[in-house]
């Protein structure tokens, strides 16, 4: 099987240097020799971490907040590349594996599979997006004016944006339905956040749902609200794990999921057979309160997912 690859060195969806280096450090640890030795995936594309130097504005002055988002022109157009790479693979028929950077980059591996699936199959694709984080925050709500807290505002359109340079270059055939939308994981959830799942009616299940079904009950529920024969996008944020499993992230939240739940969906989603694309995003080397062996831990747990997601199997 074909799988095509975006490493996304990026970190300007927040404040924390190092989470950049996160493909890197992934890819260093052996990842992507693992799908294709012992998962037989054929790589496309490169295996060199995309910076996208040209796309960003040349200081901080040249980018001053709009609608009080950080970085927004750096952002959007770095998204919008991503967007035409994971459209390009997508279109091709490949797995598209995207290594971030921060949880901003959901905004463009989102918009161009979705453009993709539509365009190849005639269909409207699902995302599973696990995380601590709702992620779905207008700019106006948001506290932090972080656009990592934002991709789901742009991707259903909830956050809307005529201007190009400002993620207004998010057309119709680029979004994601709300009702195609299913979270696992959740555990900081902001105010405004929750009257948009309410308000849009969109499915969640949070860590309260995991401890009172078992995980195994929670990802037949989320699968089932998806229903068979839709493509699936996981977008998995690092920090939907425990800090114990992961603690090497910007935005930790104690009481998360354990490796193996992780895993576990990740597994799941797999054996639907309608998985198209997966992010594995917000692994940041240089955050661990003991370093070395948080790192560690962190990057460990990441390729897991990714070789779960991509079809490794315990038996
Ligand atoms: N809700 C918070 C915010 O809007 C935290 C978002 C964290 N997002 C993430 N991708 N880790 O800033
Ligand atoms: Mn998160
Ligand atoms: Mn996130
Ligand atoms: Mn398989």
């Amino acid at each position: 099987e074909d799988l095509g690859i975006v490493a996304v060195g990026f970190s300007g969806g927040q404040g924390k240097v190092g989470v950049d280096e996160g493909p890197e450090v992934l890819i260093k640890s052996g990842l992507l020799t693992q799908l294709h030795t012992e998962l037989g995936y054929n790589i496309h594309g490169d295996d060199k971490v995309h910076l996208y130097p040209e796309l960003l504005p040349k200081s901080q002055d040249d980018d001053p907040p709009y609608r009080g988002m950080k970085n927004p022109l750096a952002v959007s157009a770095v998204t919008r590349r991503i967007a035409e790479q994971t459209y390009e693979h997508s279109r091709q028929g490949r797995m598209t594996l995207t290594l971030g950077g921060d949880h901003s980059i959901a905004i463009g591996t989102v918009a161009g599979v979705a453009k993709a699936t539509r365009e190849r199959i005639g269909r409207e694709t699902a995302v599973i997006w696990v995380d601590a984080h709702a992620d779905i925050n207008t700019p106006e709500d948001s506290d932090s004016g972080n656009i990592h807290g934002m991709p789901l505002a742009f991707l259903t359109g909830i956050a809307k944006e005529e201007r190009e340079e400002y993620f207004g270059w998010i057309k119709e055939d680029m979004r994601l339905n709300p009702r195609k939308l299913v979270y696992i994981g959740l555990r900081d959830v902001d105010k405004a956040e929750k009257r948009i799942l309410r308000e849009h009616n969109i499915k969640a299940f949070s860590m309260f749902d995991i401890d009172r079904h078992g995980i195994g009950r929670v990802v037949e529920m989320a699968l089932a609200h998806i229903g068979n024969d839709t493509p699936i996008h996981l977008s998995f944020d690092v920090d939907a794990l425990d800090p114990q499993w992961a603690p090497s992230t910007g935005t930790p939240v104690r009481g998360g999921l354990t490796l193996r739940e992780g895993d576990y969906i990740c597994e799941s989603v797999h054996q639907t057979g309608s998985l198209v694309a997966v992010d594995l995003v917000e692994v940041n080397p240089k955050l661990a309160e003991d370093q070395m062996v948080g790192v560690q831990e962190t990057v460990r747990a990441g390729c897991s997912l990714v070789r779960c997601a991509l079809g490794e199997s315990l038996l």
